[in-house]
């Protein structure tokens, strides 16, 4: 073999393996041939959390992490959010270029008139408990939409993917609109096609009784901006989540429901969530030091929310867009007070030996959540607000992974380390201390 390939040695047999390198990789079933005698099963690899293994090749999103780098379609993150609108790049990254004028008014023409959904939804919606989490409304309302288009299980059919996929763009922001709407008692407003996709979602947000709700252009492009940041971001948790359940070959609405499930968690979408209570509790700019040193001394237990990245081991480029047009939206809003304290956060934590040796720097989530707050959403509606955007880059995913000949129903391996085969011990002869380790 040539110089494209890895030479391993088994020290268990002295054997001597060559394995050819692709793009940086190895076929993890290539490990596999690697035995200590014809019965064996086979080498594999452990890699929980996916920390370094590649489940796809993907000509979406790169990032270099080290570097700080992000772009959709090599198109530069920031210049995306200086210069584009979100429906453009939601095109850009389903169809792999830049749309021009006349697809643009297409794309846009056509997701503005799936915005409306079917009235039972809002039944749906109205079944929930009055406290019920905005999340949790539209994790499940994105799946009941499957029994609204039963074509959408027909996944190898490019039209009908394609319609699925406008559908669910534009039905997004109305269906994160009804839930906050449900979770504080106001009606429900329907879409008004006249306004941007911004816009149109802050109108049926916040428009109360007046004829037409003013949009106020500053927040329709701050929000427009944070929507492009949080289009795609290659193999995250609720990525590979939505490419893991549509794997099986299950329709987009049950798959994007997945990826909202993962976002739901605090480590991942929620983490914005937790940095407003996080600043809430620590209180004032005086008692920075003192929560820092907590999180120092709790060993991972306390973390510093917003702070930290799998794969950035820089600033976040997408934080430092945001924290640029902070001033921006403060000046419309006021300034939201909590800001100071997360400013001496980053202030104190980019000096401190322990997040420096961690690489820990602030993430999209440690400025998103002051700007929402600012815009006058709630805080339950944080994630759902990252959920809205990442669903153009799930869907993008989804259909690059069903167009992927090399793909499978994705199905990870296991090391199995339980009891080795055992008889079955009717009730009377049990001993009971398995009841106690299951309490
Ligand atoms: N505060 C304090 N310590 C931290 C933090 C943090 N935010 N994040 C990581 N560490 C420490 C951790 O305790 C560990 O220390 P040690 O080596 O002494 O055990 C070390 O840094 C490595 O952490 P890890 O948990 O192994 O890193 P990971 O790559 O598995 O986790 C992460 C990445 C984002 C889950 C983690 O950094 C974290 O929990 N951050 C806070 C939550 C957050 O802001 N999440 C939003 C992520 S960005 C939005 C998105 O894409 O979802």
């Amino acid at each position: 073999m040539g110089k494209d390939s890895l030479t391993i040695t088994d020290n268990r047999t002295g054997k001597g393996y060559e394995v050819p390198l692709r793009h940086g990789t190895i076929r993890a079933m290539d490990l596999r041939q690697v035995k200590t005698s014809p019965d064996d099963f086979g080498l594999m690899a452990y890699d929980p959390g996916y920390t370094n293994t590649a489940s796809c090749e993907s000509r979406i999103t790169f990032i270099d992490g080290d570097k700080g780098i992000l772009e959709y379609r090599g198109y530069p993150i920031e210049q995306l959010a200086e210069q584009g609108r979100y429906l453009e790049t939601t095109y850009l990254l389903l169809n792999g270029e830049l749309p021009t004028a006349a697809e643009l008014a297409g794309w846009v023409r056509d997701v503005t008139h799936h915005t409306i959904v079917h009235e039972n939804v809002k039944e749906l919606m109205g079944g929930f408990r009055y406290d019920a989490h905005p999340m949790g409304m539209l994790m499940s309302t994105v799946a009941a939409l499957s029994t609204f288009y039963p074509e959408a299980r027909h996944v190898r059919d490019k039209a009908v993917r394609r319609r699925q996929i406008v559908r669910l763009i534009a039905k997004m922001p109305t269906l994160a609109a009804f839930a906050y709407r449900r979770s504080v008692g106001l009606p429900f407003v329907y879409p008004d096609n006249d306004l941007s996709y911004c816009g149109n979602f802050l109108q049926m947000m916040y428009r109360v009784s007046e004829a037409r709700y003013h949009v106020n252009p500053v927040l329709e492009r701050a929000l427009e901006v944070l929507f492009i940041l949080h289009a795609d971001h290659e193999q995250n948790c609720s990525t590979s989540a939505v490419r893991s359940v549509g794997s099986s070959e299950s329709d987009p609405y049950s798959a994007t429901a997945a990826g909202i499930g993962a976002l739901y968690g605090p480590l991942h979408g929620g983490a914005n969530e937790q940095v407003l209570r996080m600043l809430k509790e620590i209180g004032s700019k005086d008692k920075v030091p003192a929560f820092i040193k907590e999180v120092k001394e709790s060993g991972g237990e306390v973390r510093l929310m917003g702070f930290g990245h799998r794969v950035y081991k820089n600033y976040d480029p997408r934080a430092k867009i945001i924290k640029r047009m902070a001033d921006q939206v403060f000046e419309v809003t006021g300034r939201n007070p909590l800001l100071e304290i997360a400013l001496e956060l980053e202030r104190i934590a980019l000096s401190d030996d322990y997040f420096l040796k961690r690489k820990l720097y602030p993430n999209v989530d440690f400025y998103s959540g002051l700007m929402y707050q600012a815009m006058g959403f709630p805080v339950d509606m944080f994630p759902v607000l990252f959920a809205i955007p990442r669903t153009s880059g799930w869907l993008a995913q989804w259909e690059e992974m069903l167009e992927d000949k090399d793909q499978k129903i994705a199905r990870p391996r296991q090391v199995f380390l339980g009891p080795p085969r055992r008889e079955y011990l009717p009730l009377e002869a049990r001993s009971g201390a398995a009841a106690l380790a299951v309490l």
